[in-house]
């Protein structure tokens, strides 16, 4: 399709929200319509998108293992970002690719920043220095209610059979996925250019329109026919 090509050097895309939010679902419905368009997306997640990033995040998803502090897990999901970014993302911005990430800095911000209590600013001096100053382009927040979200995430867990291994945060009460949202809606609003927050209630056709507009000025194929 013509008029396809990607916005520019350092198309990184990261997708946010609570555990349930449809953040998986709606990368991967995105990454069709932009492969439908001749634009082969990187899909990548933090934490992973590494071998030793899958293994830092069973080690810090894993209910059986023991629960590292709160300053540990910051300092494991930074690492995991470290090398993500050098091994993965940094390479394939380099090479003109987009690349969609589901979750990133802001995460950490929202989980070990402001719900685990770390504070903001112990998040953000680690992420000063290259790699990790890396910023993205656009960052897509699907807000949904935490009482929904962890409802769609036990039942996903349980059809997957993966309650065990990744099941963590969603062991955390309501409060801690409420203080999650606010936090993120909170960054959200503080950067107006870079995110976009797009209502995560619905069906998956429901919030994939509203992610498509949400990125619509990006690629403007996306913008959704009116009937
Ligand atoms: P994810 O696989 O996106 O979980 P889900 O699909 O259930 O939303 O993320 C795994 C967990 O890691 C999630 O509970 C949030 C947590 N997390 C942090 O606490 N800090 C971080 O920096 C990142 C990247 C994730």
């Amino acid at each position: 399709m013509s008029g396809a090509r990607p916005p520019g050097d350092g198309t990184f895309l990261t997708f946010e929200g609570i555990e349930g939010s449809g953040k998986s679902t709606q990368i991967r419905l995105l990454a069709r319509r932009l492969e439908a368009a001749g634009i082969a997306a990187l899909v990548t997640r933090e934490p992973g998108g590494t071998a030793l990033g899958e293994r830092l995040r069973a080690a810090l998803l894993e209910p059986g293992a023991a629960a590292p502090s709160p300053l540990v897990e910051l300092l494991l999901y930074t690492a995991d970002r470290a090398q993500h970014l050098a091994e993965v993302v940094e390479p394939a911005l380099a090479a003109g690719r987009v690349v969609l990430c589901d979750r990133y800095l802001d995460a950490t911000l929202a989980y070990q920043g402001a719900a685990r209590g770390l504070g903001l600013e112990a998040v953000e001096r680690l992420h000063r220095d290259p790699p990790l100053d890396r910023r993205p382009l656009r960052t897509v927040l699907l807000d949904a209610d935490p009482r929904e979200g962890l409802a769609r995430a036990r039942e996903r867990n349980r059809r997957l059979g993966t309650e065990r291994s990744e099941g963590r945060f969603e062991e955390e009460g309501l409060a801690f996925h409420e203080s999650v949202r606010r936090a993120y809606l909170a960054l959200a609003a503080a950067d107006p250019k870079r995110f976009r927050v797009v209502d995560g209630s619905g069906t998956e056709e429901d919030i994939e329109a509203r992610v498509r507009l949400a990125l619509a000025d990006l690629f403007p194929f996306l913008a959704v026919p009116r009937p």
